[in-house]
């Protein structure tokens, strides 16, 4: 496993490997390494002969500076658990590599952006889209992946290929969690212990969601939602929608074709956590 923080060094190496016509897969992170990201390593290093994961916390994407500023930095121990994984290169540059001048560039997602994340967080897909578009560009992989914990992102990077024309093919990975059934995240970290224990109903309250979806349409099941985590001091909703998996549109009844999913936000203390279940396939 070998470190780089320069693009020159990781093209070098990557370089070697393509003249010797080894597929590449790319894991993209902002570290803080938990088994949700293992997980797309692992598979990654299952169907591709090298792997690269990136570590870099992309400020564009980041818009309320505190998050930023807060989110967990914690590469020697990052490195410590990639070395048990199949990762040949890690690329973790300094924020002047990836953004030698401002990217000024703007992405038009349509609708895609400007439901749930990309309403609440305005200007957050336009920084994933550049990073990753740059990342794109430096590694060239010929698979990337993503975890379905980011459900909108996943939408979005598709979107953002098929834009671009980029040769990637997107792989989607479940959603791991931790035994209680809190979705992993590097925001998990930053918990009170208070929240930390409530943390977990944020998923019991999407199961029983899926559970009671036999008895009561998509509008009530969305009231009963609210409700339940209204009913928790700790926890603060910020959204809970129901939505087709390729439109992310709002949907209105059980009978609409397609994948539907229930995504969820919710504040726990100012520790803002996401996550998401299907409700049909
Ligand atoms: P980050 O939050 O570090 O996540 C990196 C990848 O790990 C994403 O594809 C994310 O969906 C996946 N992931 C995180 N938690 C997971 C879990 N519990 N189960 C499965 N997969 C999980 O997402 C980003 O970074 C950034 O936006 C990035 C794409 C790197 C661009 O900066």
């Amino acid at each position: 496993m070998e470190l780089f923080k320069t693009i020159k060094e990781l093209q070098q190496a990557l370089t070697a490997d393509k003249n010797k016509g080894f597929s590449i897969g790319f894991v993209p992170t902002m570290g803080a390494l938990h088994r949700g990201h293992l997980s797309l390593v692992e598979r990654a290093g299952l169907e591709n002969e090298r792997v690269v994961v990136s570590i870099f916390v992309n400020p564009t994407q980041f818009n309320n500076s505190n998050d930023l500023k807060s989110y967990p930095r914690t590469l020697d121990s990052d490195l410590e658990l990639l070395s048990s994984y199949p990762c040949d290169y890690i690329f973790s540059p300094e924020v002047t590599e990836i953004y030698p001048e401002p990217d000024t560039r703007k992405f038009d997602f349509g609708t895609l952006e400007t439901v749930m994340e990309g309403h609440f967080r305005p200007g957050h897909f336009n920084g994933v889209a550049q990073v990753v578009s740059k990342l794109f560009e430096i590694v060239k992989p010929d698979k990337a992946y993503f975890g379905l914990k980011d459900f909108q992102q996943y939408s979005i990077i598709k979107a953002m290929c098929s834009m671009l024309q980029l040769p990637v093919r997107i792989i989607p990975c479940d959603i791991i969690r931790e035994k209680d059934g809190l979705a992993m995240s590097s925001r998990n970290a930053l918990l009170t212990e208070n929240h930390r224990a409530v943390a977990p109903q944020i998923f019991s309250i999407l199961q029983e969601a899926v559970s009671e979806a036999e008895l009561f349409g998509p509008e009530e099941i969305k009231k009963r939602v609210i409700g339940k985590i209204a009913s928790i001091p700790l926890l603060q909703l910020e959204y809970f929608d129901i939505v087709d998996e390729l439109t992310l549109q709002n949907i209105t009844s059980w009978e609409h074709q397609g994948v539907k999913v229930g995504c969820i936000a919710v504040f726990a203390g100012s520790v803002r956590l996401i996550d998401n279940i299907v409700f049909a396939k």
